[in-house]
């Protein structure tokens, strides 16, 4: 995707249309992975039911989506239900999973004409069957996109994931030498895809609530106060342009003045 075909769906002289201009397409995050958080908060505010908060947070899910794709990026993983989310009360559950039925169903289209190749992870085998459908539906039918790659974590846990992991290679009898970290990314539900680059976590809550635990290993945390309802392309744009000016070291030195020691 170039920048003019970026801007040519963003407001002409909108300040998104500025920020746009600032990315460096050389350098974007190969993986962005996102936290939705504050949907609670945002219904909070304007004394409505929690569920209203989830509600309007499908259209920040629509704008980030189709903006990751237009801008390019890889692979974007979007928290939407964690496995301690079952606590919460049974009518929030079921609205959750209505609103991402419908959500599968309406967007459909734009997936497919965007050449977004969507999956969910997580233990999808303790979700309702209809859910379940749609699910495998939406993921057969867009399974031969070649664009990004869009993963919804469902019913998802980063420590659950490892353990699941280390049960599966158990089960196929790996030997202990033959396993590395490379090896055993193998077995998560990421495997083949580059690990995140950027986390961006809204609503303000410095924690990383389970999440891709083993792949955010050296991600940049960019956090937001903007509660997930709130949350549009220039938000997006901002996370992209804070990761371009953070200096990424892995443990290691990468100050000009020692590099090359
Ligand atoms: C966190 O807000 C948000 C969630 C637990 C669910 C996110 C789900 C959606 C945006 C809708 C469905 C998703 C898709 C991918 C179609 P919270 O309820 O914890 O907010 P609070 O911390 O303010 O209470």
């Amino acid at each position: 995707m170039s920048l003019d075909q970026i801007l040519a769906v963003l407001p002409p002289g909108s300040g998104e249309e500025a920020l746009a201009r600032q990315i460096d397409f050389d350098r974007l995050p190969a993986h962005v992975a996102v936290i939705m958080d504050g949907n609670g908060r945002w219904a909070a505010q304007r004394h409505l039911p929690r569920v209203e908060g989830h509600r309007a947070g499908i259209e920040s899910v629509r704008e980030v989506v189709e903006g990751s794709a237009r801008l390019g990026i890889r692979v974007l993983t979007l928290y939407a239900f964690s496995v301690e989310n079952w606590k919460r009360p049974a009518t929030e559950v079921s609205t959750l999973m209505m609103l991402l039925k419908r959500y599968l169903r309406s967007e459909l289209n734009t997936l497919l004409r965007n050449d977004i190749r969507f999956r969910v992870i997580g233990r999808t085998e303790d979700l309702a069957a209809d859910i379940q459908g749609e699910l495998s539906d939406a993921a057969a039918k867009t399974a031969s996109n070649a664009g990004m790659q869009f993963n919804i974590a469902l019913n998802y846990g980063g420590r659950a994931e490892i353990v699941e992991a280390a049960k599966r290679i158990v089960a196929e009898g790996l030997p202990a030498d033959a396993l590395d970290e490379q090896r055993f990314s193998e077995f998560l539900y990421t495997a083949g895809q580059p690990d995140p680059d950027l986390l961006i976590r809204t609503s303000g809550e410095m924690r990383v609530s389970n999440f891709l635990l083993w792949q955010i290993a050296y991600a940049e945390i960019w956090v937001t106060d903007t509660l997930w309802p709130d949350f549009r392309k220039r938000h997006l744009i901002e996370a992209i342009l804070a990761y371009q000016k953070r200096d990424r070291r892995y443990g290691g030195i990468n100050h000009p003045a020692v590099a090359g020691r």
